[in-house]
């Protein structure tokens, strides 16, 4: 018994503290798959639309079951992948950089997200380079972590680096099962990151082990479920429910891991994060 007590004040796991947040979300009324433009995409298989859309509730209602303000965006037909809110712009500061996404099947979002954004009262920025949104940028420590090498143009992060005058960092990303950086890399809390290694160069792997060498490193099984693709307010950790070792990673670190399954919409690719968007004011 003593050496059970001593072995877990050895390991001294950190108090986490939840720090509520304010997400955009679009309900999957018009979810489908007819177009194949990421590997986990089939036009060939099934999709059931009030299956993705029951599975969405559950993750609205996790949010606002943690205290979350959860804002809406209509959803418009003819736009199945509007469910990742994420793509949809990258929003601190009261800024909303809008998104222009790489293929023509997404490309009507970008200004129907900005026009969301500017009702909200955000100081909205057109985008001159390709990017989209917050599924290639995320912020942590209050710099830019910015993916590139399959969406988002490397010309994007100079433009967000003016535009919101943070450091950004360029990650390139190598493997096309992680399209977006937010498959492959997930920020915890204001300094904690959980990644896949194998989804980044060299080069961006150098910068993440020497910047975050306490991070998670997730496995392959987890990670090809779109298990990193979970969104964390510091505390509660909302991931993929098949995602069972991070889940268990984060348990010991002291975080709250929340399993939801979007088994439908990850047929679309996407998962947690992808559904979610934050405002940051
Ligand atoms: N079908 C969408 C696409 O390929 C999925 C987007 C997933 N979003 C994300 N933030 N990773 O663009």
């Amino acid at each position: 018994m003593s050496t059970a007590l001593n072995e877990s004040a050895a390991m001294a796991v950190p108090q986490r503290t939840p720090v509520t947040r304010t997400v955009l979300m679009c309900k999957p009324e018009y979810f489908t798959v007819v177009y194949r433009i990421n590997p986990y995409m089939d036009p060939s298989l099934p999709t059931d639309t009030s299956l993705a859309v029951k599975q969405w509730e559950t993750l609205y209602d996790t949010y606002v079951g943690l205290g979350f303000d959860v804002r809406l965006i209509d959803p418009i037909d003819g736009l199945p992948d509007m469910v990742y809110a994420a793509n949809g712009g990258f929003v601190i500061d009261g800024i909303a950089y809008g998104a222009k996404f790489t293929f023509p099947q997404r490309q009507p979002e970008g200004p129907a997200y900005m026009d969301w954004f500017g009702q909200a009262g955000f100081d909205v920025r057109e985008p001159v380079e390709v990017n989209e949104g917050e599924g290639d940028f995320l912020l942590v420590d209050g710099v830019i972590l910015a993916g590139t090498g399959f969406r988002t143009a490397s010309n994007s992060h100079e433009e967000i680096a003016s535009i919101f005058g943070r450091q950004v960092i360029t990650l390139t990303l190598i493997n096309p099962s992680f399209y977006h950086l937010d498959t492959a890399l997930a920020v915890l809390d204001d300094t904690n990151i959980a990644y896949l290694p194998s989804a980044f160069d060299e080069p961006s792997l150098m910068i993440l082990r020497d910047r975050f060498p306490d991070a998670v490193i997730a496995t392959e099984a987890d990670a090809a479920i779109l298990g990193l693709n979970s969104f964390s307010d510091g505390y509660n950790v909302v991931i993929a429910s098949r995602a069972k070792d991070f889940e268990r990673e984060l348990r010991a670190r002291g975080y709250n891991p929340i399993g939801v399954d979007l088994s439908e919409l990850l047929l679309g690719g996407g998962g947690v994060k992808c559904c979610t968007l934050e405002l940051r004011r």
